[in-house]
């Protein structure tokens, strides 16, 4: 089944449009001032991006080497940053369907999840980068993890981000099993397919009893969702209180939660 990005842009052309100059003839094409210097803008501030990322990588780098020699870290993770300074050192990567949310809805999401928390509570973020950030940055929790495709969200949090390929969803630690209270899940993709195979994960992780899941998604996939997400603790899928933002994007996201009373989730958060 093809995949359907997460979300779709309003962006006729960016600059990875690919152009082919073998149909012009004679001189070159030539830009007008204007495109010169959107693109020049363009490029300048993915320098910066870059820059920062560098930055953050290299103060990372003996925390990520330990991590990979000894299996644990001594030094505590850095204070996370704010949501803010993450949209400035990590550009969306559309190839993964990367479209962050607003920071005002990422805030929302944390202080929401955090009010279903207690000191000890496990939570997963899954596919979900700006919403472990704005968890981490507003009151952060030991037990907070992000499963990430994307490498590079390790500089974040070296002990608490972990690599996670829904393709391969049985494959994830196993101090998760069984443990988490909550997962947050935005799905890369919105097909059946990649529900299923996050499904796949999620129902291992999740606590059978007590474990909540927010799933954060477009509604033009419903009727699917509503069929997956089905038994507890997936389901059945309640429309939460939260309306999840994105910068500039079309499609209609909805929050659902699988709990009794996830209807109110997010209702009485301001930011
Ligand atoms: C639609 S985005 C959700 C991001 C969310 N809106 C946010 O701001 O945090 C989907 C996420 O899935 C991740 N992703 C892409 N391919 C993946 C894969 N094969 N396995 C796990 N995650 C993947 C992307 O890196 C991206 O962070």
């Amino acid at each position: 089944m093809m995949n359907v990005p997460a979300t779709m842009l309003h962006i006729s052309e960016s600059p990875r449009s690919s152009c082919t100059f073998s149909s012009f003839s004679g001189s070159p094409p030539r830009l007008s001032a204007d495109t010169l210097a959107l693109l020049d803008s363009f490029y300048s501030s993915k320098a910066e991006e870059e820059q920062r990322f560098n930055d953050l990588a290299e103060k990372a780098a003996s925390r990520v080497a330990s991590l990979a020699l000894n299996g644990h870290i001594e030094e505590p993770d850095p204070p996370m940053m704010s949501v803010d300074e993450y949209r400035l050192a990590f550009g969306e990567d559309w190839q993964l369907s990367q479209f962050w949310y607003s920071t005002e809805f990422a805030t929302r999401l944390a202080k929401s999840v955090r009010a279903l928390c207690t000191p000890t509570s496990k939570v997963a973020f899954m596919c979900c980068p700006t919403g472990f950030v704005a968890f981490q940055h507003t009151n952060p929790l030991d037990g907070a993890r992000l499963l990430e495709f994307d490498d590079r969200f390790r500089v974040l949090a070296p002990s608490k981000v972990i690599r996670y390929d829904l393709d391969e969803p049985d494959v994830f630690p196993e101090d998760l099993r069984g443990g988490v209270d909550v997962v947050i899940v935005d799905p890369p993709f919105l097909n059946e397919t990649t529900n299923a195979k996050l499904i796949q994960t999620i129902s291992q992780i999740l606590h059978p009893q007590r474990g909540k899941l927010v799933l954060i998604t477009s509604n033009s996939i419903e009727d699917v969702l509503r069929r997956l997400y089905e038994k507890p603790p997936l389901g059945p899928l309640r429309l939460t209180s939260l309306d999840p933002e994105h910068g500039g994007l079309a499609n209609e996201f909805c929050c659902w939660g699988s709990w009794e009373g996830a209807e109110d989730f997010g209702k009485s958060i301001t930011e």
